[in-house]
Parts: structure tokens; C-alpha cells; sequence
């Protein structure tokens, strides 16, 4: 079956990728994931300066799924540039570089100096645990405006927002987004762990992101109300372990699905069997991916 897909007028060999984060923080991680089956390849979400991140404890398996707070480590838009230029002809994959800014002007800079090299830009509006970044900033309705609107003013191409997952706040801002071309949902959810015999949070950061199968069916509502309400494409994520998971995401409303976590407990063989899954599963029920999609807004 053809899984060949559009988000936004760009072209995916199937609608697979990473999610930002996650064996994505270099450019040669970047290469490996593009050997793998990836539709797109999307970056560790950079930061205007320098940030070396927050010290371990940053990422732990707890019994419903993972949580992390790695602190946006990365090297800064302009070191992060010079490093994916040098090999952008080597990518025939799109690649989507996440950008999480903290006000309007370097925003647009960021945007700026992406042009040459990104199909797409996605904003991070939601890393739930960092000073003024992702979450701080999706809290502020006016700055996220300015942040989108200066984003599509630098940058010619679709820019993505990667939205939290929290419905209440995401339904109230939707409607002062519509600069954006799609949206990303969702991040990790604020949350944390407590060692009971240290007495104090594992993480060292304290609180972090609560990703995997218990984020699953949370992200999955938000996108089912989405698409209801929006007329842009969608791109879910959220606790994808297997290729059913990512067709729950498609039937909800979903043009494509990233995946995280999952490749911390299975490799980059995950995209192989996410083809392969929803190559059979599209077979099987004579449909296409175009088909699938929002199908179960009908019943
Ligand atoms: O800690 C981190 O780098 C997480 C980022 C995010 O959740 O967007």
C-alpha cells in the first residue's frame, strides 16, 4: 500500500518520524534515524544560546511509561547550523528543526537561518519544566502569538507548534494560532518522581515530562478534538509503541505520527515495523492512508 504522504505541501515517504529529543540531539544521530524508515527527521529542539542541560538524573522508567528532563541540552542555532550544513545534501529526507524560542525577535532570527536547510520548522510551545522556554512561553497567549507570527515571517516555508497536552489551555489558544500550518501534538506531560527512601525527587531537575504508554490515550483525545476544531493537519504523538497505536493516532485525525520514547526501548527498527504494520493493516482493510484518516470522527 502507498504510504506516501503530505503535511503542509511537503512530501513524506511514510508518515513516520521522531519526535524532537529523542536520538536526535546530533547530526549524525540525525543520519541514522534517515537510515532508518523515517518519513522525516526532526531535530533536538535548539535554543538562540548555548544550554548544557540539567544534570542526571534526566531520564527514568517508571511503571506507566517515562519521565525526563534533560534541560533542552544543545549546542545554540548558530553551532547546531554550521553542523547541518555541512551535511544537508546527505539528508534526502525532509528535516524539520525544532526550534524553542524565548521571545519574538531571536525567534525570527532562528527561523531565518534554518531557510536553506528546513523543509519545516516546528516551535516547541510545551517542554514542560524549562525557564522561559516551550511551556512558560505557550502560557503566554500574546508572546506565543508574536513567536508564531515573527516564525512565518522569517521563514518561508511550514512552521509547525508543538503543543502541551493540556486540552483547556490548547482549545483557548488554537483559534490566535492560525499563523501556523500545523500542529504537533503533544509534548511530555509535567510530572515527577519521588524516591521514598532518599526522601526527595529522582529527577534532578525535580520535575520532568511523563511520556509513553500513559500519555498514549491523552494525546490521542486532545487530537481527536483537534481535528474537529481545526482545519490544519495534525501531526500526533504520544506513547506510540506498535503500528496500532500509530493508527489509533491516524483514525483520530492524525496525518502523520512521530515517535519518542519507544526508541529508547526498541531501537530505530521501530520505523521498520510501523511500515510494515500499517502496510498490512491498510491492505487488509482495502483502504488508504488518505482514507484512514479521521475515520473515526464518522461513527
Ligand atoms: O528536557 C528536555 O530537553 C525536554 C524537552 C521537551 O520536552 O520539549
Amino acid at each position: 500500500m502507498e504510504l506516501v504522504t503530505k503535511i503542509s505541501g511537503i512530501t513524506l515517504r511514510n508518515p513516520f518520524m521522531n519526535a524532537s529529543g529523542v536520538l536526535s540531539q546530533t547530526v549524525s544521530l540525525l543520519k541514522r534515524l534517515q537510515e532508518a524508515e523515517v518519513g522525516a527527521v526532526v531535530t533536538k529542539s535548539i535554543t538562540y544560546e548555548e544550554r548544557k542541560g540539567y544534570e542526571n538524573p534526566t531520564f527514568i522508567k517508571i511503571n506507566c511509561g517515562y519521565l525526563n528532563a534533560m534541560g533542552l541540552p544543545n549546542p545554540g542555532f548558530r553551532e547546531f547550523l554550521k553542523e547541518l550544513s555541512l551535511c544537508r545534501d546527505e539528508f534526502k529526507v525532509p528535516i524539520i528543526v525544532s526550534i524553542a524560542p524565548s521571545e519574538p525577535k531571536q525567534a525570527r532570527e532562528m527561523a531565518t537561518t534554518f531557510k536553506n536547510i528546513a523543509s519545516a520548522i516546528e516551535i516547541n510551545l510545551s517542554c514542560p519544566h524549562s525557564e522561559k522556554l516551550g511551556l512558560e512561553v505557550f502560557n503566554d497567549a500574546k508572546l506565543t502569538e508574536s513567536i508564531v507570527k515573527n516564525v512565518k515571517d522569517g521563514f518561508d516555508k511550514p512552521v509547525f507548534c508543538k503543543l502541551p497536552p493540556y486540552r483547556n489551555e490548547v482549545l483557548g489558544i488554537i483559534d490566535s494560532l492560525d499563523n501556523c500550518d500545523a500542529f504537533v501534538v503533544s509534548n511530555t506531560i509535567r510530572a515527577m518522581k519521588i524516591d521514598i527512601k532518599a526522601k526527595k525527587p529522582v529527577l534532578s531537575n525535580k520535575f520532568g515530562g511523563l511520556s509513553g504508554k500513559a500519555l498514549h490515550p491523552i494525546s490521542l483525545a486532545l487530537v481527536f478534538e483537534l481535528y474537529e476544531k481545526t482545519k490544519k493537519p495534525i501531526i500526533g504523538v504520544g506513547g506510540v509503541e506498535s503500528w496500532e497505536d500509530a493508527v489509533e493516532f491516524f483514525l483520530a485525525g492524525a496525518s502523520a505520527v512521530q515517535v519518542g520514547s519507544v526508541l529508547e526501548k526498541k531501537g530505530i527498527t521501530i520505523f521498520k515495523e510501523l511500515v510494515e504494520g500499517l502496510e498490512k493493516y491498510l491492505k487488509e482493510e482495502r483502504i488508504s492512508l488518505e482514507e484512514l484518516i479521521g475515520l473515526a470522527h464518522d461513527s
